[in-house]
């Protein structure tokens, strides 16, 4: 049983949000329902009054409610579900808007997961804003139930509809139990890029945008775990949830000093960050200066130290690692060579060359090592959905106990 806050929000199809109600409430789940404005013109709020015999938010200043409705519902919920979610609930959540009943209690929902199920007309639903902001609640970790393609309201068919309340109540019940996978693990994931500094204004660095580190550690929270994200540099904002700490490296011996503080207390280590290999010997204190009649500047470099063999040396019974190759040629030769070579239990090889290497991109294929057997090669998809195969596939490794 999960405690489960639905909201309803101003689309036609706020009638079957009412279905999804009943269906969790079949399911076993606990359910409290939040309206706005909107959806009580299409639905009273006496039909899930009637249905959870719990007050109905709609309201922040109904005098007659418990003092701070909004905060306590917020904290009630184990799980709260937008459905059906408005183009206007969709911008409010992924600018912070809190200016109704609704809004203001997502906002204050910070440690409940939260699932956004859109139905709105299809040039909506595809308008460049409804698509920014529900990238951006993708990166702030929100799922996102997408829209069908049918006959809509206004009489033609297009992308938008809601799906219907069986398949929702199926969506929140999968995403329910795959929450259970890593609850009570505490997961390390590494990301994005380290910078070596040449002098104070110029460093070493790469491409590695940390796109790929941040999908695994929203897909680790989904999954229950406690979540420690080490970045480097990144070109996309971090999570800012209570369920990931952040914590900022520039270096790689930065990291090093980092992932070797926390380790002992990780289950899993997820190596995603893209490590300096080579470093400037030194670092000159004051910007170098061109010289008259000298076309060249030496620099010399040398290895920075390879964190994941060390790290993956100091492994203890039950904890789990997983490298990964960033190759532009030879894949899978130089990532077998790597899943030996680094001590881990897992490499995920994936190429940066050319326009569809990883670098920077939502997408990416990726093929997943282990030792002893057959290579899987996942289908070229977004990032968030790899990572979330991988967290799968490390869930069930630690569970079996390989
Ligand atoms: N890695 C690391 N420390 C380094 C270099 C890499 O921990 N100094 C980790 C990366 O985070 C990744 C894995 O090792 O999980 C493989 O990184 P990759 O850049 O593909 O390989 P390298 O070890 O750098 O080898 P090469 O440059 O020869 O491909």
């Amino acid at each position: 049983m999960t405690r489960i806050a639905v909201y309803l929000t101003g689309s036609i199809a706020a009638y079957k949000g009412i279905e999804v109600v009943r269906g969790l409430q079949k399911m076993g789940h606990e359910v409290r329902v939040g309206m706005t404005d909107a959806a009580t013109k299409l639905v009273t709020p006496a039909t899930p009054f009637a249905l959870t015999k719990a007050p109905v938010l709609t309201d922040l200043w109904d005098e007659h409610s418990t003092p701070i409705p909004h905060i306590e519902l917020a904290d009630w919920s184990e799980l709260a579900v937008v459905v059906p979610a408005s183009a206007n609930i969709i911008a409010k959540m992924a600018t912070g808007l809190a200016d109704d009943a609704v809004s203001t209690t997502l906002l204050a929902t910070t440690s409940a997961p939260k699932i956004v199920v859109p139905a709105m007309n299809s040039h909506m639903w595809l308008a460049p804003a409804t698509q920014r902001n529900i990238t951006q609640l993708k990166q702030d970790g929100v799922n996102i139930m997408p829209p069908v393609s049918g006959r809509l309201a206004e009489g033609y068919a297009g992308r938008g509809r809601l799906p219907e309340p069986a398949a929702i109540c199926q969506y929140i019940e999968d995403f329910l139990t795959s929450s259970q996978a890593l609850k009570g693990k505490h997961v390390i994931v590494t990301a994005g890029g380290t910078r070596e500094n040449i002098d104070p204004v110029r460093f070493i660095g790469n491409r590695s945008s940390g796109k790929m580190g941040i999908a695994l550690a929203n897909a680790a929270v989904q999954a229950g775990a406690k979540v420690t994200l080490i970045a480097g540099q990144v070109t996309v904002s971090l999570p800012q949830t209570p369920a990931i700490e952040v914590v900022r490296v520039t270096t790689t011996e930065d990291l090093y000093i980092s992932l070797k503080e926390r380790f002992s207390q990780a289950d899993i280590l997820i190596m995603a960050a893209a490590v300096a290999d080579y470093r400037p010997v030194e670092t000159v204190g004051h910007k170098i200066k061109k010289k008259d009649g000298d076309p060249h500047l030496t620099i010399t470099l040398t290895e920075t130290i390879d964190i994941l063999k060390n790290i993956a040396k100091m492994k203890q019974t039950g904890q789990y690692v997983v490298g990964f190759a960033a190759e532009t040629n030879d894949l899978l030769e130089n990532a077998n060579r790597k899943l030996a070579s680094k001590n881990a239990d897992m490499i995920i090889a994936n190429s940066v060359a050319g326009e569809t290497g990883a670098f920077g991109s939502d997408q990416n294929q990726v093929t997943i090592l282990q030792k002893d057997q057959t290579p899987i090669k996942l289908a070229r998809q977004s990032k968030a959905k790899i990572a979330n195969e991988i967290i799968e596939l490390v869930s069930a490794k630690l569970k079996s106990g390989d």
